[in-house]
């Protein structure tokens, strides 16, 4: 994985390479799900539960990725990273909610493992979730110890806890000026 030198360059690269990719893949498993749960219902092995689940995640991932790419990104690309600071913790508590739905989907797949018989449908959709599950995985790296500490580290500057005293308030002024 090369990633670009520049923040802004690293925004669009993450919209291109994982935003696209899970809007592309995501729906296609969610029908694959279906079809093998419907086709197996009786089979022990069977991820019940599983399209369902996949609904879930497209709708949370569409809405969490519609607010990185209309706020923060444009924000950054804009030279305002540093003002994010709450945006960027909402991204955070966002990717531990998606850890989970990952966790969830490697339990209900015995992670991923295939039972003897599974027809081609049932290895097309391990084989498709797998990849989903290492871009997802990579996705949330990329953002929460490349993209997002850039940001953060200037955050103990930000008014926050230290409203009330003037002091920080100044500081914080000249640190914002500091950076323009
Ligand atoms: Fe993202
Ligand atoms: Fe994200």
């Amino acid at each position: 994985m090369t990633l670009p030198e520049t923040t802004a360059e690293l925004t669009t690269y993450i919209e291109n390479r994982y935003h696209a990719r899970h809007r592309e893949q995501l729906p296609e498993l969610r029908s694959l799900s279906a079809k093998v749960e419907a086709v197996h219902a009786e089979s022990p092995d069977v991820p019940a539960g599983l399209a369902d689940l996949l609904a879930d995640i497209i709708g949370e991932l569409e809405v969490h990725m519609k607010k990185e790419e209309l706020i923060l990104f444009p924000a950054i690309r804009q030279g305002h990273g540093s003002q994010m600071g709450h945006p960027i913790s909402v991204m955070r508590a966002d990717h531990d909610d998606h850890l989970g739905a990952i966790a969830k989907i490697r339990s209900l797949t015995k992670n991923l493992t295939l039972p003897e018989h599974a027809c081609g449908t049932w290895r097309r959709l391990y084989t498709g979730l797998g990849e989903f599950l290492s871009d997802i995985e990579e996705h949330i790296r990329v953002e929460n110890d490349i993209l997002f500490p850039q940001f953060e580290s200037e955050k103990r500057a930000e008014p926050g806890p230290y409203a009330s005293s003037p002091c920080m308030a100044h500081e914080f002024e000249g640190g914002g000026e500091r950076n323009s």
